[in-house]
């Protein structure tokens, strides 16, 4: 073997090891059901497909139902594309979230994307939080209509959980960062479980309450599929390298491309933010960047004034859009 040859062969095997022992995470690897997941209630209304790549919850008369990871994460990309239930949903919410509150009751974590049904007509609205360490009493709640119909396609929801960072992604679109240097000891800090469910939140979910959850519209069915799990198993010794290579990956990197489509979505789309509702917290959290022209677009309950009043350039404003700031 020529010099050269044999000083290329060291080289490849030197990068060879480094690749080996440095964690990766595929942030696009999809999983089937049963490789990540496994039914948690309601076991009669989940459906899944028979390649097992798509799942479907159901909410009917007798119960909701939901499903879990099968192990816990210390950090992850979390990730399905999911088709809400159609036409009359008020009371119905679909959930997709990390908790640990079975395991921490009274310092649990949880990352959160709520789906919150409606009376026909009206659009889904969604909503993020999060919580640290039992922080119960300190809701970070914000809440969004979609740019889209998610009744008629599939979209893709991510919650990215890092070391210093938790992203909310709608398809690629980053629309919350919170940082953990700004949220402080309410940031999570334990292993997590992944969960979807659909239940019945009559009491809750749309206008307060003032709409219950009628059966004569169900079945309501949620369907998830591209289902992505890309966690540092917890508990385990890599987890250090796994969170570094977390850290660096595509959805930890806010791009000022990224910022500014976070930007543009919240602006057009955020109806609800924790930050601006004085009533609730008369003292804004650390986190919350007051910004003084979006200060007037909110009242002191944190709602936004009427969406009727907004321009959104090219795009007319729906009609179901109205009065949401209400709600
Ligand atoms: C979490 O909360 C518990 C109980 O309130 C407290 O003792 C602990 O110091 C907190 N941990 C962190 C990391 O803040």
């Amino acid at each position: 073997m020529s010099r050269l040859a044999s000083a290329l062969l060291a080289l490849a095997t030197v990068a060879a090891v480094a690749v080996a022992v440095r964690p990766t995470v595929d942030v696009t690897a999809t999983v089937a059901f049963g490789e990540g997941y496994t039914p948690l209630f309601g076991f009669d209304n989940i459906l899944r497909s028979a390649d097992d790549r798509t799942v479907s919850l159901l909410l009917d008369r007798s119960t909701g139902s939901g499903f879990i990871s099968s192990a816990m994460y210390e950090h992850g990309f979390f990730s399905a594309s999911i088709k809400l239930p159609s036409d009359y949903t008020a009371g119905v919410v679909v959930a997709f979230y990390t908790s640990n509150g079975d395991v921490f009751p009274k310092t649990h974590d949880e990352l959160d994307f709520e789906f919150l049904g409606n009376i026909r007509g009206k659009p889904w609205r969604m909503q993020t939080n999060m919580y640290g360490n039992g922080s119960v009493s300190r809701g970070r709640e914000e809440r969004y209509v979609l740019p889209f119909d998610p009744t008629t396609e599939f979209h893709r929801y991510s919650i990215l959980w890092a070391r210093d960072a938790v992203v909310f992604y709608v398809d690629d679109v980053p629309v919350r960062n919170l940082r953990r240097a700004r949220a402080g000891r309410d940031f999570p800090a334990k292993p997590m479980s992944l969960y979807a469910t659909v239940w019945d939140a009559s009491n809750w979910a749309t206008s307060g309450g003032r709409y219950r959850v009628n059966y004569q519209y169900g079945p309501f069915v949620a369907s998830f599929t591209d289902l992505a799990l890309a966690g540092c198993r917890a508990p385990s010794p890599t987890e250090e390298g796994c969170a570094d290579a977390l850290a660096a990956s595509d959805p930890a990197v806010m791009t000022l491309a990224k910022q500014q489509a976070m930007r543009q979505f919240r602006e057009r789309n955020m109806v609800y933010s924790y930050c601006y509702d004085t009533r609730r917290y008369p003292v804004p959290f650390p986190e919350c960047d007051l910004v003084e022209s979006e200060r007037t677009r909110f009242k002191d309950s944190g709602h936004r004034l009427s969406l009727r009043r907004r321009r959104v350039g090219h795009r007319p404003a729906r009609p179901g859009a109205a009065n949401k700031a209400d709600m």
